[in-house]
Order: C-alpha cells, then structure tokens, then sequence
C-alpha cells in the first residue's frame, strides 16, 4: 500500500494502490501517518519525496471505503474523519521538507496530499480538481491546508465547480510551485530541490516550516513576539552559531560536511 525507498538522506514514500490510482482508505491512511511521523524524527533522513506508483499520485479517498461510512455510528465515522485529517497534518506538520511528485490525477484528497507537501512539482499532463461535489460530499479535512494555498476567493470556485483543471492552472492559483514537460525533468526537477535543501541547515528548516504556519495563525500585532523568539532562538542556537561562523571563516557548515560525508 505504501513503498519507501531510502537513498542517502533522502526518502521517497510512494502510494503503492495503483489499481485505483492510489486512492487512500482506512489501511493506507494510518501507514501515511506513521510513516510521517517516523520519518520526521528521524536524524538521517533530510527530505521526503512523496508520490504515487502507477498511472497517478493519488485519486483522494476511495470511494468505496467512504461509501461503507453509512453503516458508522456518528461518533465512529467522526473519528474516521479526524484520522483522515490528522494523515495531512503529519505531512504539513513534519519537520522534514515535503515535495509532491505529481503525475496522472491528483483529485479530491490527492489535491490535499499536494497541498500539505511544502513543494508540489507537476508534470502539464497532471489533472487536478476538487470533486467531491461531484460525488455529493465536501473537500472538507483538507480544507485548511487548500485555502492556505490557494486562498479562499478561488477555494469557492473550484470547490463549487468541481471542475478537473491541468497543472499550468494549479501553478497559477498556487496550488504546486512548478510544472515541467514531462516525468524525466520532473526528476531532474526534484533533485535539484534536494541539492539545495540539503546545503540548508535541519533544525533551521524545521524552525522556518513552524514559523510559516505560526505566522498564518496571527495577527501582525501577536507575530512580534512569536516571530522575535523564533529568531532569538535560532541566532544563538547551535546550528546558527555554526552556520555563521563558518560563513565569516568562509568554511562550509557542519550540515554540509557531514552531507558529503555520507
Ligand atoms: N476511489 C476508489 N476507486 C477509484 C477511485 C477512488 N477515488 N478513483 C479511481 N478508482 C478506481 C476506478 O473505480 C477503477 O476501478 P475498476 O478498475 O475496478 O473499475 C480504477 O480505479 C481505474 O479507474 P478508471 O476511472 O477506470 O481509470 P481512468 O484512467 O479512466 O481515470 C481517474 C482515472 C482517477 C481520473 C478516474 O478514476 C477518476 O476520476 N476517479 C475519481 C476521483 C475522484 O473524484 N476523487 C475524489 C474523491 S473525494
């Protein structure tokens, strides 16, 4: 149901339900979660690439498995529900950079999936939509992490329409950061993400992803203190001081030596 490949410091977590183009259900979702969270504690893994096997990066929810909810009491599909929004969470969440390898569809949930990542990069084939409606639901867990992106004037739209869009148009309304030709420059793409992840500094990008979603969360007024501790920790830090002083020595941080190391 879910691959993870290792290759240095990298981990590539790939959905592995191809028959129905990765769709996600109650065993899938749990997998994705933990393996978040495992990967996001761990010291040796830098960046995650998350994709799909097969024809697509992900289909949303399966449809089947939604389907069987009517037979739930309120209290257990709730909980079903709060374990599917929790999946985004552990992604947008984790203290390790995400990127979205996209291809094929990404629709419903899978526009989620490339929502919570911090970097979606797109082949101009992808196809993208908000289609629950089309199915009588709402794109409602992943709502959050979709409106942050996307924003809410165009959230009503597409929510409303349903309407399946191709990459360029989810590059224009902030959806994904990138679209490319085809699958081999989306690699090539990717990894030249990695590269400069990789000469950043870890708690540095950990720090910078909770200082974005902290600062969403305020006002103006409460960020100047929110935003002055995650500085003042960082200058003084470990990581900080290294960094600066090997920049003022002209050396290359710790990070880095240890990155051609491995
Ligand atoms: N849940 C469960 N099964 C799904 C699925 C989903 N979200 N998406 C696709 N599948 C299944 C299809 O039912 C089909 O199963 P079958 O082989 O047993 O008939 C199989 O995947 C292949 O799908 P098919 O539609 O035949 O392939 P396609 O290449 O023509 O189209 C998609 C692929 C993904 C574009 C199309 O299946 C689709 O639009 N799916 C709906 C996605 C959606 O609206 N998701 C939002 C959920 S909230």
């Amino acid at each position: 149901m879910l691959k993870v490949d290792f290759q240095k410091q990298v981990a590539r977590v790939m959905l592995d339900r191809p028959d129905v183009h990765n769709a996600f259900n109650d065993e899938l979702i749990p997998q994705v979660t933990q393996t978040f969270s495992e990967l996001g504690a761990r010291d040796d893994i830098r960046v995650i690439v998350l994709g799909g096997n097969g024809k697509s990066f992900c289909a949303g929810a399966d449809l089947n498995w939604m389907k069987r909810m009517v037979n739930y009491s309120r209290e257990e599909n709730l909980e079903d529900a709060r374990v599917l929004a929790r999946m985004f969470h552990s992604i947008a969440k984790c203290p390790k950079p995400v990127i979205a390898r996209v291809h094929g569809a990404a629709l419903g949930g899978g526009c989620g999936l490339v929502a919570a990542c911090d970097i979606g990069i797109a082949v101009e084939s992808a196809q993208f939509g908000f289609t629950e409606v089309k199915l009588g639901i709402v794109p409602a867990v992943i709502s959050p992490l979709v409106i942050a992106r996307i924003g809410p004037g165009r959230a009503r739209e597409y929510f409303i329409t349903g309407e399946r869009f191709l990459a360029a148009v989810a590059l224009e309304i902030g959806l994904i950061q990138h679209v490319v030709a085809h699958e081999a420059a989306l690699d090539a793409l990717i990894e030249s993400k990695i590269s400069q992840i990789l000469t950043s500094a870890p708690a540095a990008i950990a720090a910078a992803k909770e200082l974005v979603f902290g600062v969403a969360a305020r006002t103006l007024e409460s960020s100047v203190e929110f935003t002055a501790d995650a500085i003042a920790r960082a200058r003084a830090g470990e990581e900080g001081q290294a960094g600066m002083t090997a920049f003022l020595e002209r050396r290359k941080p710790p990070w880095i030596e240890k990155t051609n190391n491995k």
